[in-house]
C-alpha cells in the first residue's frame, strides 16, 4: 500500500520507491509538509514542528503560538502571514483575495482519476485532499498519486467554486513542494532553436528563482523542467528534488527561498496575462507535476523519469515496439522536389535497411517555400501529379512504408483557407496580425477552428495509404485574442489554445490508431511531456551537426527517455553548423535515439551505401536498448571534452558505450569507466576480445579507441557471459 492515513495524528504517508513523503493535517486545518527524502519509517513527525526565531509573527486566530509561516506548506495562500509565493490567488466578490484553505476531508482510490482535458500519467493509488475555506467556499482538491515501482510522485490540484457566487483565479498553480533547509543550486534546460535543452544551473539564493515561457507552448527557450540539486551533486552522487510539467503551453516554475532558509518549488500554469472565471458549481483543472527524488545524483532521478514515462505516459502500442527508420527529405530538397525526385530518393534507399520514407513539408496547396498554403492540405499537383499515390506506390515497391508531414494548427495569408476564413487566423479585431515564419496561427480555442483541422487532415489520412505523420509546429502564438471570448475571457486564451490543441490531438490520434505519429516543433520547441502521450517521439533539433547534438541529446535526457529523441544522420558540412564529422560519428550519435537519415540518398557513394547499410543492420541489434534501456551518462559534454552514455539492459545482461570525444589534441589518452553493469557478472566486450567482470570495467575502467581526428567515437558492446 502505498498511501497510509494516521488518524490518530493526522499524518498521510506517502510511500514510494526508496521514498517517503509526509504531512500532516495541523491543529488549524491547514496541510503541513514534514518530510520528503529518502525512505524513512511511519514515524510522528510532530517534532518537525517549527517554533521560529521569536520574532514578530501574524498569529492565525485563536491560536497562541501558532503562526502559519513558521510551517512547510503543501500550499501557500494569501493572507494569513504567510508572505511566501501564494500556490493560487482567487478574487472574491468583497474584492479581496484571502483564503484560508482548510481540511474537510480525503479520499484514496486506487486507480488514479484521469484528467478530464489534458494528458497525464495513467495508473497508481492517488490519495485526493478535499480543502476549503469556510467563508468564500472555494475549495481545492490536491491529488498526489504514489508510484511505488520509482521514486516519483504525480500532483496537481482542482479548484473549485462551491459557492453561489462568481470567483475569479488569477493564479493556479499545480503544486508547491517544501525542500528541506539545506543549500541547493537549481538545475533548468534552457535553448533556442537548434539548441534546445542546455543544462543551466543558478544558485538558489534567498528570493526567487523564476523560469517560464508565454509562448503558448512549452518552448525550447525553457523546458517546463526544474530540479533543486545539492551542491556538488552530479550524475552518481547527491539529492535532487525534480519537478517535470505535464503541459505544453505557458508555464511558470520557480524556487523560493526565504530568510529563515526554507526553500520551495512552485509553480504551473503561468499567471502572466491568466485569469479563469469560476462560476457556481465551476472547477479548473491544472497540469499535472511529476515529482522525482534521488539521492543518487541526476542518473537516478533520470531513469526514474525515463521508467514512468514509458511504462505510465507514452502510448503503450508504440512505446516498446521498434521504431521506424527514416529516410526524411527535408535537408535532401527542401521545398525543391517533385513525384520523380522523391522516387529517385526512395529507390536509392532500396536494401539499406531503411523502412519508412517521410514526404515533409511542401507537398500541399501552391506551397515552393515558407510563404503559402498552410491549411490547405491538398496535394500540389505541379510537384505532385496525380497526387501522393504514384509516390506512395514507389515507396512501397522499394520495401517501404510512407509518412507525410503536416502543420495542423497554422495558417498561410496566402491560402485558400484564409481567404475563405480569414476569422479563422488568431488576432486582434482592427490590429494586424505579427507574422512568423510568414504564417499565422490557427484559433484552436473555437470549436468550429478544430472541427475543420480535424476533418481535414483526417481526410488526407483516410485518402491515402500512411503510416506515419510528422507533425510540425514553427512558430508561437502572438496577438493572443480569441473572437470566442468575451473580453472579460481573453485571459484565459493561453490556456484555452493549449486545450483546443489537446482535442485535435485526441481526435486525430485516435482516429487513426494504425499510423504512428512523431512530434516536431521547429525543431524541439514542444518536447514536453504532455506532447509525448500523443507522439511517442519528438524531433529533438533542427541542428542535426553530431557535435552540437551530444549536448541537445544529453540535455534532452535529464528527463525524457532516448526513444523519444528523434535524431537522424544528415549530410556534410552540416546545413546548420557548417561542421563536417565523419560518418561513424553522425551515425554513432544519431543512433542515441529513434533513427533515420534526412539527406539525398541519390548522392551517395557505393561506399557510403555499404557504410549506411552496416550502421544500420548495428543499430538494429541493439535498438531493444534504446527502447528500454537504463541509461548510464558517464561524460557529460557540457563539462569537457567528452560524451558518454552506457545503456544498460534492465536485467543487465548487456550494454552498449557510446563514447565521443570532441577535439583530438586535448586528451589523448582517455579512460572511460562504465556505470550500472552487474558487478558480480562477467561481459564479453567484442571490440577487445576480452571477458572482464563488471567490477573490473567499473573500476579499473577502458579506454576507448578514438580515431585520430576530431569529433570521433568509438561503441563497446559488453554481453553478459554465463
Ligand atoms: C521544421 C522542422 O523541424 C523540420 O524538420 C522541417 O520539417 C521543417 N520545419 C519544414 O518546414
Amino acid at each position: 500500500m502505498a498511501i497510509y492515513f494516521n488518524e490518530e495524528n493526522k499524518h498521510f504517508y506517502l510511500e514510494g520507491k526508496d521514498i517517503s513523503y509526509i504531512f500532516r493535517i495541523n491543529r488549524i486545518g491547514f496541510a503541513e509538509h514534514l518530510y520528503f527524502g529518502s525512505r524513512i519509517g511511519r514515524e510522528d513527525m510532530t517534532y518537525m514542528e517549527q517554533v521560529g526565531s521569536g520574532a514578530a509573527y501574524v498569529q492565525m486566530p485563536n491560536e497562541r503560538n501558532q503562526c502559519y509561516s513558521f510551517y512547510n506548506p503543501e500550499l501557500c495562500f494569501y493572507g494569513t502571514g504567510d508572505y511566501r509565493e501564494p500556490t493560487f490567488s482567487v478574487k472574491n466578490p468583497l474584492g479581496d483575495r484571502l483564503c484560508r484553505l482548510h481540511y474537510t476531508g480525503h479520499d484514496i482510490v486506487e486507480e488514479k482519476p484521469k484528467i478530464k482535458s489534458m494528458p497525464s500519467l495513467s495508473g497508481a493509488q492517488t490519495l485526493i485532499l478535499h480543502l476549503q475555506d469556510e467563508l468564500s467556499l472555494f475549495a481545492a482538491d490536491l491529488y498526489y498519486t504514489v508510484y511505488e515501482e520509482y521514486p516519483i510522485i504525480a500532483r496537481r490540484i482542482v479548484y473549485k467554486n462551491n459557492s453561489q457566487n462568481n470567483l475569479i483565479l488569477d493564479r493556479a498553480y499545480s503544486f508547491a513542494l517544501a525542500l528541506p533547509n539545506k543549500e541547493f543550486d537549481i538545475l533548468t534546460l534552457c535553448g533556442a532553436w537548434a539548441h534546445e535543452r542546455q543544462m543551466q544551473y543558478a544558485n538558489m539564493h534567498r528570493g526567487i528563482v523564476s523560469i517560464d515561457s508565454k509562448r503558448c507552448s512549452s518552448s525550447s527557450i525553457l523546458n517546463p523542467f526544474i530540479a533543486a540539486v545539492s551542491k556538488g551533486a552530479n550524475d552518481e552522487y547527491g539529492e535532487v528534488f525534480a519537478v517535470n510539467l505535464v503541459y505544453s503551453s505557458s508555464f511558470v516554475l520557480k524556487s523560493e527561498r526565504n530568510a529563515d532558509g526554507k526553500g520551495m518549488l512552485l509553480g504551473g500554469i503561468n499567471d502572466f496575462d491568466f485569469e479563469w472565471h469560476l462560476a457556481p458549481g465551476d472547477e479548473l483543472e491544472t497540469p499535472e507535476a511529476v515529482i522525482a527524488y534521488s539521492n543518487e545524483g541526476l542518473g537516478k532521478m533520470s531513469r526514474a523519469y525515463h521508467d514512468v514515462y514509458r511504462d505510465h505516459l507514452i502510448n503503450p502500442r508504440y512505446v516498446k515496439s521498434n521504431r521506424p527508420i527514416v529516410i526524411n527529405n527535408w535537408e535532401g530538397t527542401y521545398f525543391n522536389f517533385n513525384s520523380e525526385k522523391l522516387i529517385e530518393m526512395a529507390k536509392a534507399v532500396k536494401g539499406l535497411g531503411i523502412d519508412t520514407f517521410v514526404l515533409d513539408d511542401g507537398w500541399f496547396g501552391h506551397r515552393d517555400d515558407d510563404s503559402s498554403s498552410l491549411g490547405d492540405w491538398f496535394v500540389y499537383e505541379k510537384k505532385l501529379p496525380g497526387g501522393l499515390k504514384p509516390v506512395i506506390d514507389a515507396v512501397h515497391e522499394n520495401g517501404m512504408k510512407f509518412g507525410l508531414w503536416f502543420e495542423p494548427e497554422m495558417i498561410s495569408e496566402d491560402s485558400e483557407l484564409f481567404r475563405a476564413h480569414p476569422d479563422f487566423a488568431i488576432g486582434v479585431p482592427g490590429r494586424d496580425r505579427c507574422k512568423s515564419r510568414r504564417q499565422y496561427m490557427l484559433d484552436l480555442t473555437r470549436a468550429d477552428v478544430r472541427d475543420h483541422i480535424v476533418n481535414t487532415v483526417n481526410k488526407v489520412l483516410s485518402e491515402n495509404e500512411i503510416d506515419y505523420v510528422k507533425w510540425d509546429y514553427n512558430r508561437n502564438v502572438s496577438d493572443n485574442y480569441s473572437l470566442s471570448l468575451p473580453p472579460e475571457r481573453q485571459k484565459e486564451f493561453a490556456h484555452r489554445y493549449v486545450l483546443g490543441v489537446y482535442d485535435i490531438c485526441e481526435r486525430i490520434v485516435n482516429a487513426n490508431p494504425d499510423i504512428f505519429f512523431e512530434g516536431c516543433a521547429g525543431g524541439g520547441a514542444r518536447f514536453d511531456p504532455a506532447m509525448l502521450y500523443y507522439f511517442p517521439q519528438i524531433w529533438t533539433s533542427d541542428d542535426t551537426d553530431a557535435e552540437e547534438r551530444t549536448k541537445i541529446q544529453y540535455g534532452t535526457s535529464i528527463c525524457y527517455p532516448l526513444s523519444t529523441m528523434s535524431c537522424h544522420v544528415s549530410a556534410i558540412p552540416n546545413h546548420q553548423s557548417r561542421r563536417s564529422c565523419s560518418m561513424k560519428t553522425r551515425a554513432a550519435v544519431a543512433h542515441l535515439g529513434a533513427t533515420g537519415y534526412e539527406l539525398d540518398p541519390t548522392l551517395f557513394t557505393d561506399e557510403e551505401k555499404e557504410l549506411v547499410k552496416e550502421q544500420i543492420k548495428a543499430y538494429k541489434e541493439f535498438s531493444h536498448l534504446i527502447l528500454t534501456c537504463d541509461l548510464y551518462r558517464t561524460e557529460n559534454p557540457f563539462e569537457g571534452n567528452f560524451f558518454g552514455f552506457n545503456l544498460v539492459s534492465k536485467d543487465k545482461s548487456e550494454a552498449v558505450f557510446t563514447c565521443y570525444r570532441r577535439h583530438h589534441g586535448e586528451e589523448l589518452v582517455k579512460f572511460v569507466y562504465a556505470r550500472g553493469l552487474d558487478p558480480e557478472k562477467k561481459y564479453y566486450i567484442p571490440e577487445r576480445d576480452v571477458t572482464l567482470s563488471g567490477a573490473t570495467i567499473m573500476n579499473a575502467g577502458l579506454e576507448p579507441y578514438f580515431p585520430h581526428h576530431d569529433f570521433a567515437t568509438d561503441i563497446i558492446h559488453f554481453k553478459e557471459v554465463k
